[in-house]
């Protein structure tokens, strides 16, 4: 028995999605525990591409239980957009193969509202850059304690009533704070008692059977979202998510033992993206930059925005390899930097004083005049996207995630050399941690 947590490692889109579809087949149940569709987890199986903003990326096996835990945001609308989507490629998703957490929080169309008129408020340098999803909006209802729940919609008289004063409050904001357009109470209801209808059959109570399921001996595998700098804590603050990225957050955010973890694979690209506003120190704004995304295709899998791209930043990912406890990394993208003629990977930063540091700075006013300092590592020229085990890979991709695992301290046991599942080296496999069958 294993329960691995996979956990992004940069500012989120390094492949998680495709990493935990690979991981899956040794699982028997995949969680989300935080987040919401602000997450674009993009899967390539035979060529054809899924992408999932909310559904765990392990939907595609139809016998494994797939599970939203009480830590996600969770839009009704959205989800079952992708349960109809599923079933329009002849994959039914019913109870027995998704399960939703009676406490997780509604993400309701008020919050997505809020979202894009309070960044259209802001000062352009001050702006996030947020998906517009609304995904600040719902935690910070969480945690002012007046949000809606999944289980809530049972009954339907809590319902009316939490609603009153909800929308009484977000039309206060809307019309007073942002000068927008006010929402209608019944139209809220009645959006909130339709998805109620379509969703309670889903819903449960997620610990007791994470709990049943670990008792009886099966595999969980955690799916995190965003990434670690994204982390409303640990990330590069404002500019953050609103949830905890970190693997921590796979317990919290589905009601799971902290002891029962046995793995957290930590995902990495082979460079650095960033999607959004904020600090991005080893960017490349040249030719360079232009090229990985190009060659990465780095366009965001939720809002087609460019991602910012640069060299593989090694105090981001130290930085991971700590907050998270992670016990294994998987590099992706790593054919992306084929017929590149020299690599650098960031392995410090020095300050405006001059002094050097080997963690990320908390505040955000430090990163201004912070310079990385840099290795350099000569690149590779013939294409890898082949290569089925290390030793296929040339001298110096194989001497490139030496490297990482050097600045990074941890090692590498997944290498991920292109978007389809079978194009994937697995060197250790994290669920054959204490005693597992695989
Ligand atoms: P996630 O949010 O972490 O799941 O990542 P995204 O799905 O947003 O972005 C990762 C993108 O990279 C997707 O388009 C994947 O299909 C693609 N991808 C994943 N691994 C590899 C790889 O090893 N090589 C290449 N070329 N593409 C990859
Ligand atoms: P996956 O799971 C990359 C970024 C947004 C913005 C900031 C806050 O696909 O890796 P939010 O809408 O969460 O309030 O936006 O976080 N962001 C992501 N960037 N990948 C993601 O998810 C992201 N989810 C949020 O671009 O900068
Ligand atoms: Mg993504």
């Amino acid at each position: 028995m294993a329960n691995v947590v996979v956990a992004g490692s940069q500012w989120g889109d390094e492949g998680k999605g495709k990493i935990v579809d690979l991981l899956t087949r040794y699982a028997d149940c995949v969680v989300r525990f935080q987040g919401g569709n602000n997450a674009g987890h993009t899967l390539v199986i035979d060529g054809r591409q899924y992408i999932f903003h909310l559904i765990p990326s392990g939907i595609l096996y139809e016998e494994k239980m797939c599970v939203i835990g009480n830590g996600v945001v969770l839009d009704p609308a959205v989800l079952l957009e992708e349960i109809d989507g599923l079933r329009q490629q002849g994959l039914e998703v019913d109870p027995q193969r998704l399960m939703i957490s009676d406490r997780a929080q509604i993400l309701m169309p008020y919050h997505a509202l809020l979202d894009r008129a309070g960044e259209a408020a802001l000062a352009e340098d001050s702006r996030i850059g947020t998906t517009g999803r609304g995904i600040g909006p719902c935690y910070t209802d969480k945690v002012a304690r007046i949000g809606l729940r999944m289980g809530d919609l049972a009954d339907e008289a809590l319902v009316r009533e939490r609603l009153k004063a909800i929308v009484d409050e977000k039309n206060f904001l809307l019309e007073k704070r942002y000068g927008a357009e006010k929402i209608n109470y019944d139209d809220m209801l009645r959006h909130a008692l339709a998805c109620g209808e379509k969703l309670l059959p889903f819903v449960d109570n997620v610990s007791v059977r994470l709990d049943q399921a670990r008792r009886a001996g099966k595999h969980i595998l955690f799916e995190g979202a965003q990434g670690t700098h994204l982390d409303i804590d640990h990330g590069t603050y404002p500019f953050v998510t609103s949830s905890n990225t970190v693997a921590a957050n796979a317990c919290t955010g589905s009601g799971f033992g902290v002891t029962h973890i046995d793995a957290v694979i930590g995902i990495v690209k082979a460079y650095t993206t960033r999607v959004g506003a904020g600090p991005f120190p080893t960017e490349l704004s040249d030719q360079t930059g232009r090229e990985l995304q190009e060659k990465g295709h780095e366009y965001g899998a939720t809002t087609g925005r460019p991602r910012r791209c640069g060299w593989f930043d090694g105090v981001v990912v130290a930085d991971a390899v700590r907050l998270n406890g992670i016990t294994g990394l998987a590099v992706t993208k790593l054919d992306v930097l084929s017929g590149m003629k020299e690599l650098k990977i960031g392995s410090g930063y020095t300050l405006v004083d001059g002094s050097v540091c080997h963690a990320m700075p908390a505040r955000i006013s430090d990163y201004a005049g912070l310079a990385p300092v840099y290795e350099s590592v000569e690149g590779w020229q013939q294409e890898i996207s082949a290569a089925a085990s290390v030793d296929q890979l040339p001298q110096t991709a194989r001497r490139y995630l030496q490297q990482i695992e050097e600045v990074a301290g941890a090692p590498v046991d997944i290498v991920s050399v292109g978007p389809e599942r079978k194009q994937t080296i697995l060197l250790r496999n994290p669920f054959a941690t204490k005693g597992s069958s695989e």
